[in-house]
């Protein structure tokens, strides 16, 4: 079987009246932060990050379906979480769900925990704690205009090269079409699903059953699986449009990152930051 090259994954219209699901994906195993424990458990300023993003999506007005989607071990920890934030009045539904080895198996399942009636789904990568509601928002409000799938994204502001395996700089490189993207990514949930089953199938994976060797939409990178949603979605063939990203969007990844985390919390509530100690 071979990819078929003009399968294009179904649009929703665009139209305003939508329910919303976002899918945060917790269920790695932070290995490059080295913390002990999956990253998502790991605490920023007295909350864990999780907790950070529960708090964050239950301020969306409209209120919608959340899914958290958590290593199977920490699924129980993970209710007695959601339990503990939860307020009666909210207008989200929250569910917890098992995740998958690889972030794409995660998506998958937590788009699958989501009830029939999402037709818009934010998937949100809990290691970017301090995204704040606006950029959700900007997000949705962009997928619900275009019907497209919809990226934060942020110019590069440094000098960009390639470099060889040995470190020798072979060229620099033009930095102008150049964009660094973030999570939460927006996309209308058929087109998503119909990627991410179309993905899971072999189709669009490298070395997959009618992959070939070669990435049917010639982007993305052939060699690896792909790094975020929009790659998925891309590879089917959809379109992937970019709005503003927000720098509080930053991601934990070393433990370089939680001081620069802390500092960025400090701003967003306010606080003077401290760049003495
Ligand atoms: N993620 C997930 N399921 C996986 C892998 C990743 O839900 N099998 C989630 C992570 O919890 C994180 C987001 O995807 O919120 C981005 O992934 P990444 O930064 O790579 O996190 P980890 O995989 O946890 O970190 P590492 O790669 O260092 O182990
Ligand atoms: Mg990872």
């Amino acid at each position: 079987m071979t990819a078929a090259p003009d399968f294009v994954p179904p649009r929703s219209a665009p139209h305003a009246l939508s329910t919303l699901g976002v899918v945060l994906v917790a269920a790695g195993r932070g290995e490059r932060l080295g913390a002990g424990r999956p990253k998502a458990f790991v605490e920023l300023g007295g909350r864990t990050l999780i907790e950070h993003c529960l708090a964050t999506v239950s301020a969306l007005a409209g209120g919608g379906h959340l899914v958290v989607v958590v290593p199977a071990a920490l699924a129980p920890d993970t209710l007695d979480i959601v339990a503990a934030v939860s307020h009666s009045g909210s207008a989200w539904d929250v569910s917890v769900t098992p995740g998958g080895r690889e972030r794409h198996e995660s998506v998958r399942f937590g788009i699958d925990a989501l009830p029939g009636h999402v037709d818009v789904v934010l998937v949100h990568d809990a290691a970017r704690p301090l995204a704040p509601a606006a950029l959700f928002e900007r997000v949705a409000a962009e997928v619900r205009r275009t019907g497209d799938a919809v990226i934060p994204a942020l110019p590069v502001a440094d000098t960009l090269k390639r470099v060889g395996p040995d470190g020798v700089v072979h060229e620099t490189v033009d930095r102008s079409p150049l964009v660094a993207v973030q999570t939460p990514q927006g996309f209308p949930r058929l087109g998503l699903a119909a990627a991410h089953d179309r993905l899971g199938s072999g189709e669009n994976s490298p070395g997959g059953l009618g992959s070939g060797g070669l990435n049917p939409g010639g982007r993305g990178t052939a060699s690896s699986g792909p790094t975020d949603d929009a790659e998925v979605v891309q590879r089917a063939g959809g379109t992937v449009r970019t709005v503003a990203g927000d720098m509080f969007a930053h991601k934990l990844t070393t433990p370089g990152d939680l001081a620069l985390l802390e500092a960025l919390l400090s701003a967003q509530s306010g606080d003077t930051i401290d760049l003495t100690s």
